[in-house]
């Protein structure tokens, strides 16, 4: 009996010392890097989105983990140019800082896989590229993009959809998507009013002077609104504006 008892108090101290010397849990793809992958990445990294390569799955992603470190540490991906000294977004799409600890640990211990059994469900993407479920679908027009424009600048066009709506409708989300993500650099939208005169469904290209390396010039006489509390608002030149176009950027044209 006594050596029972004494080879139980050595099984005891052995352990002990096991759970002394194992390192803290390692962070793994399953356990820990999906479930912000997921929240933060896959809207965009998965086949047929705007994002070049898919983070739905460890053998997709693995071969990322160093790009996926550098990218999160300065904060490039995900991308949020939003300046957080003017108040909170619902929709903030920067990572917390205990998700780019997670992600730097991974990458850095060899971006194991862990065991598959501790991923959370894959997400359950609409079908055909979507993000939200739209019920109605408004199809644009086609353009197609030139291999190489002038100075690498295609200019803005517009373009004005009818919705077909008869009557006032409550919509509680809009979601816009190009057919050919690749080529896309982005859109603006906004909602008018019918006009009788409107021209629908017709791809209106905005013309715009620009010098020799595509750089907007405004002409000088053009003149702004600058809003004003009385509503009259005051006439600016756009060269006060301080928001000078860079090319390919559009900035400003949603003045037009
Ligand atoms: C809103 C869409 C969007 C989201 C969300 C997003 N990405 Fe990206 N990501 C892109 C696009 C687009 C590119 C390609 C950029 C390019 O070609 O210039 C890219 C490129 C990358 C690259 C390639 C290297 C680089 O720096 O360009 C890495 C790595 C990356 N993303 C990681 C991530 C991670 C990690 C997340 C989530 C924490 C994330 N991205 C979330 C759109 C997104």
């Amino acid at each position: 009996m006594g050596g029972r008892v004494w080879f139980t108090g050595l099984a005891v101290a052995g352990l002990m010392m096991g759970a002394d010397v194992t390192s803290p849990p390692s962070v793994t793809f399953s356990k820990d890097v999906l479930p912000i992958l997921q929240r933060n990445c896959q809207e965009c990294h998965r086949p047929n989105n705007i994002a070049p390569m898919s983070f739905l799955s460890y053998e997709s992603t693995r071969p990322w983990a160093k790009a996926m470190k550098a990218a999160v540490l300065s904060r490039k991906m995900p991308p949020w140019f939003a300046d957080s000294q003017y108040g909170h977004f619902s929709n903030d799409r920067s990572l917390r800082q205990s998700d780019i600890d997670t992600i730097v640990k991974w990458a850095d211990s060899g971006a194991p896989q862990g065991d598959p059994k501790d991923a959370p469900p894959p997400l359950q993407w609409p079908p055909n590229g979507w993000t939200t479920k739209p019920d109605l679908v408004l199809n644009g027009m086609p353009y197609t993009v030139p291999p190489q424009p002038k100075n690498n600048v295609i200019e803005w066009m517009t373009l004005v959809t009818p919705t077909g709506f008869t009557k006032d409708t409550w919509v509680t989300s809009v979601e816009i998507k190009p057919s050919e993500l690749g080529v896309t650099h982005h859109i603006c939208i906004s909602f008018v009013p019918h006009r009788p005169n409107a021209r629908y469904n017709t791809l209106l290209w905005v013309d715009k002077q620009r010098d020799e390396e595509g750089v907007e010039v405004a002409p000088a006489e053009r003149k702004f609104a600058r809003p004003t509390a009385d509503g009259k608002g005051i006439e600016v030149a756009r060269r006060e504006r301080n928001n000078s176009p860079r090319p390919g950027s559009g900035t400003g044209s949603a003045l037009n």
